[in-house]
């Protein structure tokens, strides 16, 4: 019965654990370009709620609007869409997938977008940190791990916030890494996500002095 469920579930969502078993990030990099133009409406039912959530958070914990925030793994903007809708005006937008960045800049929420792998240590130039790091829906299997978060971690300024959304398998296997960081867990949310037996945890992280 509970396979019969699972089944289910993933025949609903087929894109799910195809960007999820990706072996490389060349892989998962097609994959969201072949995914980009119906990711919106794909996700909306499971997601919809995340980006008016997350803003919701960072505004609590950052109210200056005119703040430096970089969206990383921005996908098709709905996260900086959120933000700007929440009065943000300087955000930066990064993925890996020029198709899914395509359809951020059709947004205009954005000052500037990249194309770049957060894996890699440069992802700008040495002077460039950000007062806020969003990272949503971004560190999960195939996705992005303990490299990125320190990489991006690295970006972050001085009391600066992380926000970032991480599902509990996965967080299980990235507490370590988390937890050895010079930083702060200042707000914790769990959400039922896909099945409700797992939660989707919406973490925010305030960087040491
Ligand atoms: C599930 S989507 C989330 C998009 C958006 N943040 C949202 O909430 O709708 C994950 C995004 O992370 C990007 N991504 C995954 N790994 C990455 C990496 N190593 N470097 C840059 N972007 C990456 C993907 O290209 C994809 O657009």
């Amino acid at each position: 019965m509970v396979e019969e469920q699972a089944n289910d579930f993933l025949e609903a969502r087929p894109w799910l654990s195809g960007i999820c078993d990706s072996q490389s990030t060349e892989e998962l990099k097609s994959k969201y370009d072949s995914w980009a133009n119906t990711y919106d409406a794909d996700i909306k039912e499971d997601w919809s709620f995340m980006p008016a959530n997350i803003a919701q958070t960072l505004s609590k914990l950052l109210p200056k609007k005119d703040a430096t925030i970089l969206d990383a793994g921005a996908g098709t903007g709905l996260v900086g869409e959120a933000l700007y809708q929440k009065g943000y005006t300087n955000l930066i937008a990064a993925d890996l997938s020029e198709k899914m960045l395509a359809i951020a800049k059709e947004r205009q929420v954005y000052k500037a977008l990249h194309q770049c792998n957060l894996e890699d240590s440069q992802i700008f130039s040495n002077s460039v940190t950000f007062d806020a790091i969003i990272a949503a829906g971004v560190f999960a299997y195939a996705h992005a791990g303990v490299e990125v978060l320190n990489n991006l971690f690295g970006l972050l300024k001085e009391e600066g916030i992380f926000l970032l959304t991480i599902r509990e398998d996965y967080r299980r296997e990235m507490q370590t890494a988390l937890e050895q960081l010079p930083w702060t867990l200042v707000s914790e949310e769990g959400f039922p996500i896909y099945e409700e037996a797992k939660l989707m945890y919406l973490m925010a992280f305030k960087k040491k002095e």
